[in-house]
């Protein structure tokens, strides 16, 4: 029998409470970033065009929605705790998986006032036993969440880095895990999903926002395999491909979900990924809705169908 499941992918909201922010709190990376929001990212990103996000996915319903990261701009207590109401907004912990991207994680903060807003929409299904020691985030990524016959595998990418970068890196303690992970869940059957902020393909960004350990990542996916790849982080859409030991699984990248954008090409967009389990195989349709500015809405962009390579046993 068919069974179908569909996944709205949004990310890189770039939320900000910046006119609230104490000057204590700015005096460190903060200030760079500050600084350029008020020159140029301040208007690029609208909370507008995200309450226009909210009400159409509140139309569509998916069955999941994942979030690709830097749901904040600076990673400051407050944009914690707005982003929060905002995934409050779009349904409940076990409906929406969210994982950081590098704004959230701009400079070192106290976990509970940070991540800790959102750690059950970050927790895997079961937590696994990951032994003493290491980060709050550790603990958490890789996330492993399954929905029917898909498994959510979560990554974090995020952690500070110096003035001018916005690179990002998985680490080995995760890749290990990764590994694992994408096994077992490939000998069950399930449709994997990795969600990463980050592109894992080389040249998607400037060198200055790369995946440090890329290489090290695609070549895992070749071993284990994945049936798709989501990420922010670009700001524009983008659809590529990963090499696996039974064909190429796709890899999308989404536009930011509240950028106004000069140029349409810019302009916020969310994906829908509507996957289908049938005799023959996987197969998806990926609709792309972009903010429409004239009627304050997302609307209709593209539809593509994609049959994906591997077998169902
Ligand atoms: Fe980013």
């Amino acid at each position: 029998m068919d069974r179908t499941f569909t996944l709205a992918h949004i990310s890189d909201f770039h939320l900000s409470s910046l006119n609230k922010a104490k000057v204590r709190d700015l005096l460190n990376k903060r200030m760079f970033g500050y600084l350029k929001w008020r020159l140029r990212r301040g208007g690029e990103h609208s909370p507008e065009v995200l309450e226009a996000l909210v009400r159409d996915l509140q139309i569509s319903r998916p069955d999941h929605i994942v979030v690709t990261g830097d749901l904040t701009h600076l990673g400051l207590p407050i944009e914690f705790r707005e982003a929060r109401k905002i995934l409050h907004s779009l349904g409940s912990p076990s409906n929406i998986t969210v994982i950081p991207g590098n704004h959230d994680a701009y400079v070192r903060t106290d976990w509970n006032n940070t991540f800790g807003q959102w750690a059950d929409y970050m927790v895997s299904d079961r937590p696994f036993l990951r032994g003493e020691g290491g980060t709050d985030s550790d603990k958490i990524f890789p996330s492993l969440r399954i929905r029917e016959f898909v498994a959510l595998v979560g990554l974090s990418t995020a952690k500070p880095c110096g003035l001018f970068f916005a690179v990002g890196s998985v680490g080995e303690l995760q890749l290990r895990e990764l590994e694992r992970i994408l096994a077992e869940t490939g000998q069950q059957g399930l449709f994997r999903v990795l969600l990463i902020h980050h592109p894992p393909l080389s040249g998607t960004v400037s060198w200055r926002k790369r995946l440090t350990d890329g290489e090290t990542l695609r070549m895992i996916l070749a071993r284990q395999g994945v049936e798709l790849v989501l990420h922010g982080h670009a700001h524009r859409a983008s659809r590529g491909h990963v090499h696996t030991l039974v064909g190429e699984a796709p890899t999308f990248g989404v536009s930011s979900a509240s950028a106004l954008g000069r140029t349409s090409k810019r302009r916020a967009r969310y994906h829908i990924y509507r996957l289908e389990k049938n005799s023959h195989g996987w197969q998806m349709a990926v609709s792309v809705r972009c903010y429409s500015p004239p009627s304050e809405s997302f609307i209709a962009d593209s539809e593509t169908h994609l049959v994906l390579h591997r077998p169902i046993d």
